[in-house]
């Protein structure tokens, strides 16, 4: 029965690791996939983690069934990092959030929902965008169509062009929109900019689907929630996916959630009973532990402050890797200016290395990065960046 069967092409992201893994060479770097590394090259425990582990232990807790949505305790915890703690959003009972494994869990189980809701829909997302959000919105069954997004030129956003797209767009149409450190190109929305979106979804009856995988990377939580917050207060209904791989680094736990906003308490009620026939059929219910630590993170005072702090320092370190990176790359003799890499946000820079480039780097570096330029500057460190840049430049310089 497999006779046929063709071989399918690496992930563009996750097999990057798998070949980084088969290289040998003792200076490799792994640029590619979105991992924050601490100035060791090692994925940190985060010391807020590794207490409420600790005290999760020791309480050696029965491994029962979790409710299919997951335990109120998490969704709730969710909800105050999102809408903000006490927001109308989070007490007035209208808002769904299920726990999901990881950002691309809770995408997938919102497109699964979504083909049942408007199952002749088509999907946008931005040019370019995450590698993943194409494949995931097809597989659920929907065409998936480009919003322009990234001006290479200005390396920011062409606001003009994209808001004229979505002007054009038929109601009733998903759009998923990146809340904040967009991936790849770590160009972020202005405030002002986010209410002009907010405006059109109303306007054109579209479906807003936000993918928040980032919160805390750019300036931090509650700033970092202003798409969420824009359609929070605009009373339109919309869809988040939010991820705790990175903010919490628990990458492998799969912790992440999916948050609905409905008109109504009575009608949230009915969205919830139909997600949950969506999770059912498909993993029955999320699992126990990764949630359980971030939900004992969150509702302790004290390790909140813990992990907030920690967070901080994993943006700032990122920052100066920003920095840095530009400086040695000047020092390298690179006339290209380079000073876009500080403005852009989170944990990516989309480098405009090209394809060719990108393999150069590999072969004769060993340093990974994705094919269209985009590289993690969370997984520098101050004993490889020069190593980087001295091959960043000799690259560029041709
Ligand atoms: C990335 O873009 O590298 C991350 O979001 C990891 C992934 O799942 O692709």
């Amino acid at each position: 029965i497999f006779a046929a069967v063709e071989m399918a092409p690496r992930d563009p992201i996750l097999g990057l690791n798998e070949a980084f893994a088969a290289d040998t060479r003792a200076e490799k770097v792994n640029l590619g996939v979105g991992v924050y590394y601490d100035d060791n090259g090692k994925i940190p425990l985060l010391a807020a983690v590794r207490a409420a582990e600790k005290a999760r232990l020791e309480a050696m807790p029965p491994r029962g069934y979790q409710p299919i949505e997951g335990p109120a305790a998490y969704n709730n915890a969710v909800q105050g990092l999102l809408f903000g703690k006490d927001s109308q959003l989070a007490t007035s009972g209208q808002t769904v959030t299920i726990e999901a494994l990881g950002g691309t869990g809770a995408l997938k189980v919102g497109a699964d929902y979504l083909k049942r809701l408007v199952p002749g829909a088509t999907v946008y997302i931005s040019d370019p965008s995450w590698e993943n959000h194409r494949a995931l919105f097809e597989s659920a069954g929907f065409p998936v169509e480009n919003y322009p997004y990234y001006d290479a030129a200005s390396r920011g956003v062409n606001f003009a062009a994209m808001k004229a797209k979505l002007d054009s767009l038929q109601p009733g149409s998903v759009i998923v929109l990146h809340a904040c450190c967009h991936n790849p190109t770590g160009a972020d929305l202005s405030d002002a900019q986010w209410d002009e979106v907010v405006a059109v979804c109303r306007e054109r009856g579209l479906i807003p689907f936000l993918d928040m995988a980032y919160q805390g990377f750019a300036e931090g939580i509650d700033a970092d929630a202003v798409a969420v917050r824009a359609l929070s207060s605009s009373g339109l209904q919309f869809f988040v996916s939010s991820s705790f791989s990175k903010s919490f680094s628990l990458y492998g736990e799969r912790v992440g959630a999916l948050s609905i906003v409905t008109a109504s308490k009575e009608e949230a009620g009915r969205v919830l009973s139909q997600v949950k026939r969506v999770i059912r059929t498909n993993y029955s219910n999320p699992p126990i532990h990764g949630g359980a630590i971030v939900a004992a993170v969150l509702s302790s005072p004290e390790l909140r402050q813990m992990w907030e702090d920690e967070l901080g320092g994993m943006r700032e370190r990122i920052r100066a890797m920003r920095t840095g990176l530009v400086d040695q790359l000047k020092a390298e003799g690179v006339a290209q200016d380079f000073s876009f890499v500080i403005k852009q946000r989170g944990m990516f820079s989309y480098t405009g290395l090209t394809a060719a480039q990108v393999e150069t780097l590999k072969a004769d570096f060993g340093i990974y990065a994705v094919s269209t330029g985009r590289i993690c500057l969370a997984a520098l460190n101050s004993k490889n960046i020069g190593y980087v840049a001295k091959a960043i430049a000799q690259v560029v310089k041709g």
